[in-house]
Formats: C-alpha cells, structure tokens, sequence
C-alpha cells in the first residue's frame, strides 16, 4: 500500500507532498525534524517482488558513489519502521523538470542559461560514465533543475553497471523511456555511454522545441522511428533554435553511436563552442534584425562603476540617425554621411574603410567574413571584409536606411522605395520584393518564419520571410524606428511597436501553424501614449524586478511574460524630448522614467542588466534597468545620434561631429572582491 502525506517516516521525515510515483517507489516532499529543512524522500512500495527491492538499493549503492555537482547526492538511507520498507533522501530540488528551460526563445538570456545547463549535465554524465556507470533512462523527469538552474541527474533505477548483464528485461518489454531512447536500445542491442548521450540529445531536444524528437501513437512507432527516422531539423520545430545548438543536437541524435560526439566531455566542449557562436551572432550587430530584435546584447561591458574612455578615433564623416554601431569578433562598424562604412579593430586601430557613392546611414551587418551595408543612393553591397572586394550589388529606387537582415539563405532588406527586397545572400539576385505603399526607414524583425515590417504610412505588415507573401497587416501609426520584440512562451511573443506620434502598442503574437500571427483574444496589450515624438528602437529584456517593486497582477499574461529566472519583461522606450520610459511588458505600467539631456534619437541599448542611452546633447548614461539608478554618465562635447554599441566588455559610441569612441571599465580585476571600498 502506498504511503501517504501526514505520515512521520522513520521518526524523522514529515511526509509533506507527492512529487512522483513509480512502478516501485513513491517520491514525497518531506520535512526533516532533525536537521529542520525540506528534502526528497523516495520510498519503495511495500510488498514488491524482491528483484525491485535489489534493484531500489543498487540505486541508493550507485548514486551514494557518485558525489558530482551535476548527480544529485544521498543524504540518508533508512527504513520505514512498520513496513520495513527501503527509503532514501535526497536534496528537494526546487527548479522543476529541464524542460523548464525552453522552449529555447532567440535571447540570450534563454539561450545562456540553456547551454550552461546542458554542458553541466554533460559533464556530470561525463563523470557517471567514468565510473562505469550508464544511466539507461535520461529523460526530462530524471534531469531535474536545482533553484540555480542548473540540471542535476537522477534516478539510477535502470543503471546498467558494465560488468553486469546487459539485457534487463522485464517481461519482454525493454527498460526505459520510447520517447528518449537511443536506436540501440531500442532494437534491445547492446547499450553503452554513447545510448546516454542520445537519450540526453533527446531530452536536450525536447528543452529546446517544446516537443521530443520523434512522437507517435504508440512506444512502437515511436521505437520504429528512433530505429529507423531521421530526427527532424529542431529549427523547423523552433525557429529560434541557433545553427549552432541544432548541429550538437542533431549530432548527438545519430543513429550509429559511433556517428556522436565521443563522450559527455567532448559534449560539453562543443556546446561551449555553440554558445561563443551564439554570443557573436547576438553581438554582431544584426541591429534590430534577424536574430538582436530585443536590443540587447550578451557581452557589453561587466561593471560600469568606471567607465572610461579607452580611445577615440576620427572618422571621414559626421554619423547621423538611423546609423547603429555594429561589431563582430574584433571589428566595430559604422556608416558615415561622407559616403563610407568605417572599420575600426576593438582596439582603435583603423581597419579599413569601404566606399559608397552616397551617405551610410542604414546600420551595417556583418556575415563570416563578408559585410552588408546599404546607402543613401539604394545601393546595397555585399563586400569581404579582407580587401574590401564587392561580392555584388543590389540598386534599389531610394534610399536603404535600415539594416539589412540575414534570414536563412537570404538578405531581406527594406528601403525607401516602400519595398522589401529579398535577395539571395550568395548572388545578390532578388528573390521577390514586398510593396508596402509606404517609406520604410525600419528594418524587419523576423520571427515564427514571417518578416514584420512597419511602413511610414502607418501599417504593420506581416510577411511570409521565405515567400514573400502576405499575411495580414494592421494600422498602427506611422513607423520610422525598428520595432523590438520578445518571445515569451513556447510560440508567443510580444512585439512592441513605438509610433513616431508617441503611442508604444504592446501586439501579442501567436505562432498559429508556424507563422506569427495576430492573438485573437487580445492582438492589443496595451498602449501608451509618451506624448512625445520616437526616433529610436524600443529595447526589451528580461529583469528581475527589485523586491519592492510593484506586484505584477496575476493571470495569464502577467505569467506569459515570466522568464524562467522569475523575471518580467521591461520595455524601455525613448522619447525625442529626452524622457526615457521602463514599461512593463506584460500590461505596459511604469517602472521608471529618467531625463536625459538633449533630444533622445539614439535607440537605447540594454546589455547585463543596464540600459545605455545617449542624446544629442552628448550626455551618455548607463541606468539600472530594474530601477532606472544611475550607474554612470558622461557629457561628451558633441551629441549622439546614432545607436551605440555595447558589445565586448566595452561601450562604443559614434557621435555626430565624426568621432567614434570606446569607453571600457577601468576598474582592476583584483578590486571586484571588495579589496578597496571606495
Ligand atoms: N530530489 C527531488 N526533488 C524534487 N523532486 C523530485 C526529487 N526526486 C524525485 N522527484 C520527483 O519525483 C519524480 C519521480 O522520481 P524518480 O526518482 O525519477 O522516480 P521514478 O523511478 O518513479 O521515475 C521525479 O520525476 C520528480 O518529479
Ligand atoms: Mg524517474
């Protein structure tokens, strides 16, 4: 009979919840009386067969072995005083099931706290396995996340010791779970570390997309289809899967285990790899583009306490709105009204600068050792980044001012003719071009396979990104700055639109069979009105909200817009005037507002937490983006009209007399511990 909650287990455990149950044991909340904190009780089932009961301590004897941060410890090994029944202890862990961590959204928030984790668990698996140990039965309730987020493994009830037998089989059926189980192991052949590794790519998967990689009526076809399938590509399931995270996943998902990655080490190499391409595809400047739709970027400076200026170089031309300062790797960009795209090193050191016939003002992007960069002529060029030859060139009607996007094999790029071009990203052929009827100076903000793009007319279009077609459009004032745009749950996102009139709409979108889509319930959030004209970008990220802060109203999307950390979503937005706003995401309340000197045209730009904004009148600032506190500020002598750049561990920033500067913490590492307290 099983156990049930009130019951004080061995004088110790006060049973306080259910958290599981299997064929064998139960698994309890419980309060221990001695030692007065929460742990995990997992207790056999009385009158089992005595095969389960060996096997119940043969996992109480492993896991006892196994002290790594990524297994979860034994605490305690006792037996329930009447039944006589095996229990053990474990640490509560607090974070719920991995799948907590995805679906993977583009950010990098998410996507930081999603490879960190599955190289922990590779790792830890990596350690198990050098035991001689293999698990045999990953899944997202084995992987269970501690309150840091991070995964520990669990559950070594199917542990297959090597020098044991290899088929355990119950009454035909093979142990384990259909949905994560490697080929091997499903076919009943022999099973080794390698069929861990699948069972983890699989589990990895599912975190990622939302679903596993192969789904089916029964174990059957499900089994048929890890024997016999490929997986299919997670960026289909995911748009905001990055190339780099799939590449591991499909890898690990190879049917032959000698076609994976060799073992849990090599593993957590690789998604080390993923994350520093993720990093760069996020700091790389796709300015309010392609994948950077939120504003903020992974790598901006650690600490601004004192920020200074690093170096300060002239460039060929004065730098005006809508320019943006883009980096990759150790190059920072920007477009000047003299008719260039300037390259500077990190350092300050001229790289090169590439020519065109009219000014540069649309924000440049970089791709592998190439760069797109539009002008004031509607030329658009692609041109490598060693010796500066042009790959080729698309002439539009009028002017391109805003950046060029990378989506898939293409460069969706919008200009002032009204259209959007689609060109091929090799050749530089147009694929198909999108009449908006209205100037458009913003970029496209592509998300759940569709191009969401504002004309200056007023209207929000919404685009098949592949095909071109059209889905739906909707009025929503007139347009000049790129809008911002966060996912905030397994295929929904908000995008905030801020209209040059001053009205900030919230849109809720859906992803209705793979293509954004207008929420039918509620497409309107919320609306603010800045009364104030907007030049810039909105900015979005997620905050944790300081504990005083205000309560966010429950519901439904007061808990759509919850990260995985507990924060919320804080919408930034600048007016011309110079009031600077923090919105709440989920119903639009004020936060914050701070004044800045001088008319705010710059888009401000949020990386580690702070919020970066510059105006006109040459005032720089870094604020707290939870409150809005002043980290730090800075009065340069000419003004700000171009986006900055906080990428790298420094802020660079191009103002309008022509002067492009880097300013880096000039704090000593040996400080950060509190050595000096001034
Ligand atoms: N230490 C723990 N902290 C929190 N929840 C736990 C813990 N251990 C187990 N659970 C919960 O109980 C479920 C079953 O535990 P598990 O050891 O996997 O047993 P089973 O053999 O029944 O799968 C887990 O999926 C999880 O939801
Ligand atoms: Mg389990």
């Amino acid at each position: 009979m099983p156990l049930e909650t009130g019951v004080l287990l061995a004088g110790r455990y006060d049973l306080r919840a259910l958290l599981g149950e299997g064929g064998s044991a139960q698994v309890f909340r419980a309060g221990d009386a001695l030692l007065g904190r929460e742990v995990a009780v997992k207790v056999m089932h009385a009158h089992v067969p005595e095969s389960d009961r060996r096997r119940f301590l043969r996992e109480v004897r492993t896991l006892a072995r196994l002290t790594h941060p990524g297994v979860v410890p034994v605490l305690d090994l006792g037996e329930e005083h009447e039944g006589g029944r095996p229990f053990f202890t474990m640490p509560l862990l607090t974070g719920g099931p991995i799948t907590a961590l995805g679906p993977l959204e583009d950010a990098p928030g998410p996507l930081a706290r999603f490879l960190t984790a599955a190289a922990f668990a590779s790792r830890a698996l990596h350690f198990v396995h050098a035991q001689g140990i293999v698990h045999r039965d990953l899944t997202p309730g084995n992987v269970l996340l501690d309150g840091a987020g991070l995964p520990r493994i669990m559950d070594f009830g199917l542990v297959a010791l090597s020098e044991q037998t290899r088929h355990l089989t119950r009454s035909g059926v093979t142990l384990g779970t259909p949905a994560y189980m490697a080929p091997e192991q499903a076919k009943g052949a022999g099973v080794d570390a390698r069929s861990d590794l699948y069972a983890l790519g699989a589990v990895l998967y599912r975190v990622a997309c939302g679903s596993p990689p192969f789904v089916g009526d029964s174990d059957q076809s499900v089994l048929y289809q890890h024997v016999y399938e490929a997986a299919p590509d997670p960026r289909e399931l995911n748009p905001a899967i990055p190339d780099a995270v799939a590449q591991v996943l499909l890898a690990l998902l190879a049917k032959r285990p000698e076609r994976r990655p060799e073992n849990g080490e090599v593993l957590a190499h690789l998604w080390a790899l993923a994350r520093r391409d993720v990093w760069t595809a996020h700091a790389r400047g796709q300015y309010r583009g392609g994948r950077v739709r939120s504003g903020e970027h992974p790598d901006g400076p650690a600490r601004v306490a004192r920020l200074q200026e690093a170096w300060s170089v002239p460039l060929p031309g004065e730098v005006t709105w809508p320019a943006a300062v883009v980096g990759e790797g150790d190059l920072v960009a920007v477009g000047t009204r003299g008719g260039q795209l300037v390259l500077t090193h990190t350092s300050g050191r001229p790289y090169a600068t590439f020519a065109a016939r009219d000014e540069v003002t649309a924000p440049a992007t970089f791709l592998g050792g190439h760069v797109l960069y539009g002008a004031w002529d509607g030329t658009l060029r692609r041109a490598e980044l060693q010796g500066g030859a042009e790959v080729w060139r698309h002439q539009a009607r009028a002017e391109f001012t805003g950046a060029p996007t990378v989506w898939a094999d293409r460069v969706l790029a919008a200009s002032r003719d009204g259209h959007l071009h689609a060109l091929n990203l090799r050749t530089g052929e147009l694929a198909w071009a999108y009449r908006t009827g209205g100037p458009l100076a913003a970029s496209p903000v592509i998300w759940a396979g569709a191009a969401l793009l504002c004309d200056e007319n007023g209207w929000l279009h919404a685009i098949d990104a592949r095909s071109g077609a059209p889905l739906w459009k909707v009025e929503v004032g007139t347009v000049h700055a790129t809008p911002a745009l966060l996912p905030t749950g397994p295929a929904e996102a908000t995008l905030v639109v801020a209209t040059w009139p001053g009205e900030v709409h919230a849109l809720h979108l859906s992803a209705a069979s793979g293509r954004a889509a207008l929420s039918a319930a509620e497409p309107i959030l919320w609306t603010y009105d800045l009364e104030d004209e907007v030049w810039a970008s909105p900015a979005i990220a997620r905050s944790a909200l300081p504990a005083s802060g205000p309560a966010l109203p429950g519901g439904p999307d007061g808990e759509a817009a919850r990260g995985p950390a507990g924060g919320h979503g804080v919408v930034v937005v600048a007016g011309w005037g110079g009031t600077v706003r923090a919105l709440r995401l989920p119903d639009g309340e004020d936060l914050w507002s701070h004044a800045l000197e001088g008319r705010v045209t710059a888009s401000p730009v949020i990386s580690g937490g702070l919020v970066y904004l510059a105006s006109e009148l040459g005032e720089l600032a870094a604020l707290d983006l939870g409150t809005g506190a002043v980290r730090w500020t800075r009065r340069e002598r000419t003004g700000v009209q171009a986006t900055p750049l906080a990428a790298g561990g420094a802020l660079y920033v191009a103002f309008m007399d022509g002067t492009l500067r880097a300013y880096r913490d000039a704090t000593p590492a040996w400080t950060a511990g509190g050595a000096r307290d001034d």
